[in-house]
């Protein structure tokens, strides 16, 4: 039996040594550059595989999301997690905004094992999602290549007056980026690039302050399409 900390061990031991990156480091960010998209790919299928039955995001975290879209959307009928690994944060959606279809995504092929799940990499635009969600949500954009390339396609998804919800805690920091997750950035930076993917389409709304959550701390970038 492997406890917590030796998953978690292992599956960043596997994704050094399968991943060899080369690291770009900036002043508000930190990069972990894969050879090529194959091993990208397969470095994080086998880290989902190696951490398949831990949970990062709290119950509670998305049941005050919820709430907030409820408070401030109104009535929601369609949402997006990505980067969901057993998919337990769309069931969270699900059951407190009460019949809306919330879709989640996982690079890896083991996203095909839970409800509501889809295997797709988060990068890339789905057209059949364009302009349709009320939100996107995601805790797992320090797993991509290209975190640019990723919100914008996000932003594709949103309807006019969507939301993005972007979490932000110790986990996303440029100290915490590896070879498994490969970006890490400050909040200042974040919210600089999340400003210019957004460029007129749309704006940062607000920040929520979370940093008193003792499970999940942190800070969620709430940021708005034009309606
Ligand atoms: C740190 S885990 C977080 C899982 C979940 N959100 C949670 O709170 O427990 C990151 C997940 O993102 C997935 N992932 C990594 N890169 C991805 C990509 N490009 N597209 C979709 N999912 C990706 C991984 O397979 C992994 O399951």
């Amino acid at each position: 039996m492997v406890n917590k900390t030796g998953m978690f061990r292992n599956a960043a031991r596997n994704a050094a040594a399968a991943a060899q990156t080369e690291v770009v480091e900036a002043d508000d960010f930190v990069l972990h550059k894969y050879a090529d998209y194959e091993t990208y790919r397969q470095v994080q299928e086998q880290g989902n595989k190696d951490k398949l039955t831990a949970q990062f995001v709290t119950k509670g975290h998305i049941f005050f999301l919820a709430g907030y879209l409820r408070n401030t959307l109104g009535p929601v009928d369609f949402g997006l997690c990505h980067g969901v690994r057993r998919g337990k944060e769309q069931g969270w959606f699900r059951r407190k905004l009460k019949g809306a279809n919330v879709i989640g995504t996982d690079i890896s092929e083991t996203a095909n094992r839970f409800p509501n799940t889809v295997q797709w990499d988060f990068h890339e635009v789905n057209p059949e999602w364009s302009g349709k969600a009320d939100f996107v949500y995601s805790n797992s954009w320090d797993h991509a290549y290209d975190p640019q390339k990723a919100f914008a396609a996000w932003l594709d998804a949103l309807r006019p007056g969507g939301m993005l919800l972007i979490d932000h805690t110790a986990g996303h920091v440029p100290d915490s980026a590896n070879a498994l997750d490969p970006f890490g950035v400050t909040e200042a930076g974040l919210h600089k690039i999340l400003t210019g993917v957004l460029d007129v389409a749309g704006c940062v709304h607000e920040v929520l302050d979370r940093s008193t959550d003792e499970q999940y701390p942190g800070k969620v970038f709430v940021c708005r399409k034009n309606a």
